[in-house]
Parts: structure tokens; C-alpha cells; sequence
């Protein structure tokens, strides 16, 4: 008989987020493991508990997932995971904090249906947050080049730099999103637009929005009023708008579920797989729709 998938579950918030406890329950796992308050200097002594009490072939019956709702945390507890490995003794890790690798991997998947990435343009409002960085991130990696928009341009020119780092292909742009004017200009061109703004902030009139010409997808993240996208309702699902598919943060939560419940799933598979954002995008681009 197969050993018992167990999975463990490291937060970094003092109660362990229930809705990914459950998700893990409905992937299949057998025996979760939650961790509150998890703190990086912990986190060697946790994962060793796995690695040293199942022989190496058994290894992949166990993994761990990182989550937490500060994503910067969960980084860096995803960091002494990995550190924490050696030699043949590893086991498969997900790092979705916050829900942002999901949410963003879906995001650019469903972008990627209605637009050939690698040579898009695209804009992404809010994106000097944890998701809209992923977002960026993804789009760049795919290739396209990424306008990143803020409030504030130093902060824009900051994100750009750092995802700049982090891929090989693509070209980030900085873009103030302060001014109407400054919104139009930063539309010109552009075919995907993703609204990763903070929750209840539209960053998007639907003027705005009718006069980006060239727009084929337009993509809302936040689900709580005032929408990010105006005139684009929370559950649209390539709902075509004014000549663009649309959809919103409901439209695009199925497709991050079915990533979310597969990565955990293929977590159980081998010893030794990370799933990252990117590596997220990967397996939504091998689901069935
Ligand atoms: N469906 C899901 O499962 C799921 C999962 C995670 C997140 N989300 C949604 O995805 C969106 C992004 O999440 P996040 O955690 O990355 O968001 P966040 O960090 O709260 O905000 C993202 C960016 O929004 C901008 N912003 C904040 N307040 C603003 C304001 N009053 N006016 C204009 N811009 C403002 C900021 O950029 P600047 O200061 O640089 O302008 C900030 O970096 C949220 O709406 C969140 O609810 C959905």
C-alpha cells in the first residue's frame, strides 16, 4: 500500500489560511500539517521532520506548501525550504502566498487565449504589487513587452528593474497611471490590459477603456466594489466588450482553482518539483478548459 500523502502546510500568519487547508483536503491529501507563525529560522528544523522519516522513494508521498497572506514572507520561508534540502533528501515544494502565483499563472493564461504573448503588448495597472508583479513577470518571461503601471513612476521604474532580473526575455516599461492623460497614453497599442490593483480601486473608466483601440483582452483581478475595470462585470469570462474579450476576478477564479487543486495534486508525483509562478503557467497551458 502506498504511504499516506502528507503535506505540510507553513504560514506565516498566526492561523494558517483554512481556505488552503481545505483545497489541500480536496487535492487529495491525506495528512495536513498546519503551521501558524512560521518563521524562516523554523522552517530547516520543520521540513527535516519529512525528509528524514520516509526512505528516499517514499519522499514523494510527502511535500509542502507555502502560503501566508504577506507574500515577501512567504518568500522568504519558500527560500529556506529549498535551503533545507540535500543531496537525494528533498521533496516537492508550492509557494502561492496570498493566492498571487495562482491568481496571476491564471491570469496570463486566459490572456495568452485571446493574444499571441510573445509578441503582445500589454499593461498592467497595479503592478507594483505582489500579483501584478507575477503578472508582469509572466508576460515578460512569455516574451511581450509590459507596460507597468503605478501611481507613483519611481515605484513603476523600481519594479521594472527588479522583474527585469528576474527574466531573460520581454522589455518593462515604467508608466505613471496618475493622470487620465497619462492612462491614454500608456493604452496606445496595447492588447492585454490586466487591472492588478489593490481590492474596491478602479484604475479603469470605461471611457478609458472604449478608447484603447487595439484592446483584445482586458483582465480584473479585484472582485470587490468599485471593480478595477469599470463596465466589466466581476463574472465575466471572455465576455466580448466593446471588441474585447473581458474577464473578471470570478471569470478568472475558476481556471485559478483548477491550477491551484492540479500543482497540488503533481506535487505528489515526484520528490523533487517547485512550483513557482512560472512553473504554474506551465501546467494552466496543459489543463483542459
Ligand atoms: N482571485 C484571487 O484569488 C486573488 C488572489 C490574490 C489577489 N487578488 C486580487 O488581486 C489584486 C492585486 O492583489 P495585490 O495583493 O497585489 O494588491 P495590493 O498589493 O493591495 O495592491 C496592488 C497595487 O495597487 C495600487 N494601489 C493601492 N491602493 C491604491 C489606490 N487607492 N489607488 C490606486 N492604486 C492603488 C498600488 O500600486 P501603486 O501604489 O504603485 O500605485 C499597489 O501596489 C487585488 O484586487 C486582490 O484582491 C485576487
Amino acid at each position: 500500500m502506498a504511504p499516506a500523502k502528507i503535506l505540510l502546510q507553513l504560514d506565516g500568519d498566526a492561523q494558517p489560511s483554512v481556505f488552503d487547508s481545505v483545497v489541500a483536503v480536496d487535492s487529495g491529501v491525506d495528512q495536513l500539517f498546519r503551521h501558524g507563525s512560521v518563521e524562516a529560522e523554523q522552517v530547516a528544523g520543520l521540513v527535516h521532520g519529512l525528509l528524514f522519516t520516509r526512505k528516499p522513494d517514499d519522499l514523494r508521498y510527502s511535500a509542502v506548501f507555502v502560503g501566508g497572506s504577506n507574500v515577501s514572507q512567504g518568500e522568504a520561508l519558500f527560500k529556506a525550504v529549498k535551503k533545507a534540502f540535500f543531496g537525494p533528501f528533498a521533496v516537492s515544494v508550492l509557494l502561492d502566498p496570498n493566492g498571487s502565483n495562482t491568481t496571476s499563472a491564471a491570469a496570463v493564461h486566459l490572456a495568452g487565449k485571446h493574444v499571441d504573448l510573445e509578441n503582445a503588448k500589454a499593461l498592467v495597472l497595479g503592478g507594483t504589487g505582489p500579483v501584478g508583479q507575477r503578472v508582469a513577470r509572466l508576460l515578460a518571461g512569455s516574451g511581450a513587452e509590459v507596460r507597468i503601471g503605478s501611481r507613483s513612476l519611481d515605484r513603476a521604474n523600481v519594479t521594472c528593474e527588479a522583474i527585469s532580473k528576474q527574466v531573460s526575455s520581454g522589455n518593462l516599461v515604467p508608466i505613471s497611471n496618475a493622470e487620465s492623460s497619462d492612462l491614454a497614453a500608456a493604452l496606445e497599442g496595447v492588447q492585454i490590459v490586466v487591472a492588478a490593483g489593490a481590492a474596491g480601486v478602479q484604475l479603469l473608466s470605461e471611457e478609458e477603456r472604449k478608447q484603447a483601440k487595439d484592446l483584445v483582452v482586458a483582465i480584473d483581478l479585484n472582485a470587490v466594489p468599485p471593480l478595477g475595470l469599470e463596465g466589466v462585470d466581476m463574472q465575466d469570462k471572455a465576455k466580448l466588450r466593446d471588441g474585447a474579450a473581458c474577464y473578471g476576478a470570478l471569470g478568472v477564479g475558476g481556471t485559478k482553482m483548477k491550477i491551484h487543486r492540479t500543482a497540488l495534486e503533481k506535487l505528489f508525483e515526484q520528490n523533487n518539483q517547485i512550483f513557482d509562478a512560472e512553473e504554474m503557467l506551465d501546467l494552466a497551458k496543459k489543463l483542459e478548459e
